[in-house]
C-alpha cells in the first residue's frame, strides 16, 4: 500500500546518447505527482529510453550517456550519488511481455517484500492479498495462490506483474506498452486498474494505442526522433493538437 505521496516528475534538458546515436534530445517536461503521463510516438522515438532513465535501468547499457536533470520529488535521478537500489524500489516497472517469475502466484508478489526483509508469514500474506486486490486480480486467484504464475492467462500475468510492483510500495509506476500483448478484455481490465490507482502513484505509460492514451492519461507527450514535439493535457492534445506533426501522427498519416 502506498503511504508516501506520489512525487512530481520534472525533466530538464534531458538528452540520452547510445554511443554516437541520439535517443533523446533536450527533453523538458513536468507532471504533478499522481498524474498519468502517456508517451506516444513512432517506434524508435525514445519512449522506452525515457522510462529507462527514470529508474536508471539505462545504466545497464554501457554505451548510454545521459545529460540534463531529472527529479522525482526531491530525488535527483541522474546524480551519481543517488542510491539506485532505493530509486528502483520507488519506481516500479511493467513491460510489454508479462515477466512473471517461474514461481507460484504468491511467491511472485511476496518476492519484493521478502527481499526487503519481511519475514512474518502473516505480514507477507496480508501484503500479497492487498497487492492482488489493488491489481484487481484477487478475486480471480484467491484460491490459486500456490499455482505457478505461468498457469494464469496473459492478462492475469500482467496484473500479477503490477501486483508484484505494488507490493514494495512504489511511488512511481512505469508501464511500457503494458497491454500490447493482450486481448481487448484484458486490456480494458488493465486500463480500469490504472484509473483506479490514479492519484496514488505517478504514472508514465508508453502506449501505441492512441485511444488508450486518450482514455486513461491526464497529460500526453508526443515524441518523434528523440524530441518532445508537444505535451498537453490529454483532452487538448487529442481535440486540438498545436503542432502539425502531432496532428499528422494522431490522424494516422505516419506510424
Ligand atoms: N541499448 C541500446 N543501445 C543502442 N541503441 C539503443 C538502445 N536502446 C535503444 N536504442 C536506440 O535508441 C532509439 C530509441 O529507442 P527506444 O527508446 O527503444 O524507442 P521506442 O521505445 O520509442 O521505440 C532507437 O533508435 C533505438 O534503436
Ligand atoms: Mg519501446
Amino acid at each position: 500500500m502506498n503511504t508516501k505521496p506520489a512525487p512530481d516528475l520534472v525533466v530538464q534538458n534531458l538528452s540520452v546518447h547510445y554511443g554516437e546515436q541520439v535517443a533523446l534530445k533536450d527533453v523538458t517536461l513536468q507532471i504533478e505527482g499522481g498524474q498519468i503521463l502517456a508517451l506516444i510516438g513512432p517506434s524508435g522515438c525514445g519512449k522506452s529510453t525515457f522510462l529507462r532513465v527514470l529508474n536508471r535501468l539505462v545504466d545497464r547499457s554501457a554505451e548510454a550517456h545521459c545529460t540534463g536533470e531529472v527529479f522525482l520529488g526531491d530525488t535527483r535521478v541522474l546524480d551519481p550519488k543517488t542510491d539506485v537500489v532505493a530509486l528502483r524500489r520507488a519506481v516500479g516497472m511493467v513491460f510489454q511481455q508479462p515477466s512473471a517469475f517461474p514461481f507460484s502466484v504468491f511467491d511472485n508478489v511476496a518476492y519484493g517484500p521478502r527481499l526487503q526483509g519481511v519475514r512474518s508469514a502473516s505480514r507477507l500474506r496480508s501484503l500479497v492479498e492487498s497487492s492482488l486486490k489493488q491489481a484487481a486480480l484477487w478475486d480471480e486467484v484467491r484460491g490459486k495462490l500456490r499455482r505457478p504464475a505461468a498457469s494464469l492467462s496473459g492478462g492475469q500475468q500482467q496484473r500479477l506483474c503490477i501486483a508484484r510492483a505494488l507490493a514494495v510500495s512504489p511511488e512511481v509506476l512505469l508501464l511500457d506498452e503494458p497491454t500490447a500483448a493482450l486481448d481487448p478484455l484484458s486490456t480494458a481490465k488493465i486500463e480500469e486498474l490504472i484509473l483506479a490507482l490514479r492519484g496514488d502513484y505517478t504514472f508514465v505509460l508508453v502506449t501505441h494505442n492512441l485511444q488508450q492514451a486518450a482514455r486513461v492519461s491526464d497529460v500526453t507527450a508526443f515524441f518523434r526522433q528523440g524530441r518532445l514535439i508537444e505535451i498537453a493535457p490529454t483532452r487538448d492534445m487529442f481535440t486540438a493538437p498545436k503542432c502539425e506533426e502531432t496532428e499528422e501522427f494522431l490522424t494516422g498519416r505516419y506510424e
